[in-house]
């Protein structure tokens, strides 16, 4: 059976023989300048060089980045979402086009990877009122013989709210047991696997769209999902990559239902990359979401059990997650910035469990209440919930 590090290989040496050169990817932290916490796709580093500006290693590049999602923070544990994930890309910076990327994108799933075309479905964009249908990508899906459903609003890719956009085509396979039927927006069982930008257009402020003179192609295609896909698995958990944390856990913190032990090791494993990448919690910005991150971990802890402590993370779960992310923070360290943590969360606990027993607060918290809660006692909305529910009130 395939691994992760064999289909990283897989790719990157597929796009290198069609001369593609390999950008460094890497770290979580966008460059300075960036408005935004973390590197959110493949692309965000290319920025610059999708824009127009000449890139040191030519107009065809491929590469794997780590990529954060808070977005998708709710559905982590489901099958298919993680905090930090993979991408691996494809970059055409005024090379070729579109069609050319969608028909490389085929060939490697299909002879590749061996993925049966039968279990293949893709998504164009279908047209709204700035922009025309995709007709050339929805030619090419044709002429390569792949059903291709229509949308508006799931295939326009933007980089923000202004900026370089475009429409997209996504690559969706069938994960079901049964013979694919369907389409990838009425049956979930259809997974995304790969997404191709026609990176056509900047949006404006106002809103409006100027076409780019030199369009792009960027591609981005999550690992863990094709490994998992490559692999029979159920869930982006089964893969290589996370047997170590589904094997562990369960040992340290028993029992564990499948939904903790999904979160645990997604939440955990997401906060050793934040902190390898450099980023310490604290009150805002990126220390915020690893704080968050953490916080979240030691409340699935403890709703069983409060006595688990995080000193029980075996020290070689860290360094399995380091090295994969070739990051080279000393793992000790890691652990004792978790633990101290781990410390101040309980001490906040503790205080706010003070603080709420106070009469004033046994009736139905006010919208006044949670504001004083939180600027005279530091306790977030979120945590007084917490408590309360620990304590069966609300
Ligand atoms: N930028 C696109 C995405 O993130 C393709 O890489 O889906």
């Amino acid at each position: 059976m395939i691994t992760t590090d064999q289909t990283v290989q897989l790719f990157l040496d597929f796009f290198r023989e069609r001369g593609h050169e390999l950008t460094p990817g890497g770290s979580l932290i966008p460059s300075a300048g960036d408005p935004v916490l973390f590197t959110t796709s493949g692309m965000h580093p290319l920025t610059p060089y999708l824009m127009g500006r000449p890139h040191p290693l030519g107009s065809r590049l491929t590469g794997r980045q780590r990529c954060l999602r808070t977005t998708d923070l709710d559905e982590v544990g489901d099958d298919t979402h993680l905090t930090v994930f993979e991408m691996l890309g494809s970059w055409s910076l005024g090379d070729y086009d579109g069609a050319q990327s969608l028909r490389w994108g085929f060939e490697l799933l299909r002879d590749g990877f061996g993925i049966d075309p039968g279990r293949m479905h893709v998504t164009v964009f279908g047209g709204d009122e700035q922009a025309g249908p995709d007709h050339e990508s929805w030619r090419t899906w044709s002429e390569l013989g792949l059903p291709v459903e229509p949308t508006t609003d799931e295939n326009w890719w933007s980089n923000g709210p202004t900026g370089l956009c475009g429409p997209d085509s996504e690559i969706f396979v069938w994960t079901g047991d049964e013979i694919p039927h369907g389409t990838p927006t009425s049956d979930d069982r259809w997974v995304e696997v790969w997404n191709h930008v026609m990176m056509g257009y900047l949006r404006h402020s106002d809103g409006s769209l100027e076409p780019m003179r030199r369009p792009c192609v960027d591609t981005g295609l999550g690992l863990e999902r094709l490994v998992g896909i490559l692999r029979n698995a159920r869930s982006v958990f089964e893969i290589d990559v996370f047997r170590p944390w589904l094997t562990t856990l369960p040992r340290i913190w028993n029992p564990l239902d499948e939904r903790s032990l999904r979160l645990l090791s997604d939440h955990l494993r997401s906060g050793i990359v934040i902190l390898g990448d450099g980023v310490t919690p604290s009150p805002s910005g990126r220390g915020y979401v690893l704080r968050r991150l953490i916080r979240r971990t030691l409340t699935t802890l403890w709703r069983d059990d409060p006595t688990r402590t995080l000193s029980d993370l075996p020290i070689e779960l860290v360094r399995h997650t380091l090295d994969h992310f070739r990051q080279s923070t000393d793992p000790h360290q890691m652990r004792t910035l978790l633990l101290d943590e781990e410390r101040k969360f309980g001490q906040l606990l503790q205080r706010g469990r003070k603080v709420l027993s106070r009469s004033r607060f046994t009736g139905p918290l006010t919208d006044a209440d949670y504001h004083y809660l939180h600027d005279t006692h530091g306790l977030p909305r979120d945590l007084v919930v917490y408590l309360n529910t620990e304590a069966g009130i609300g």
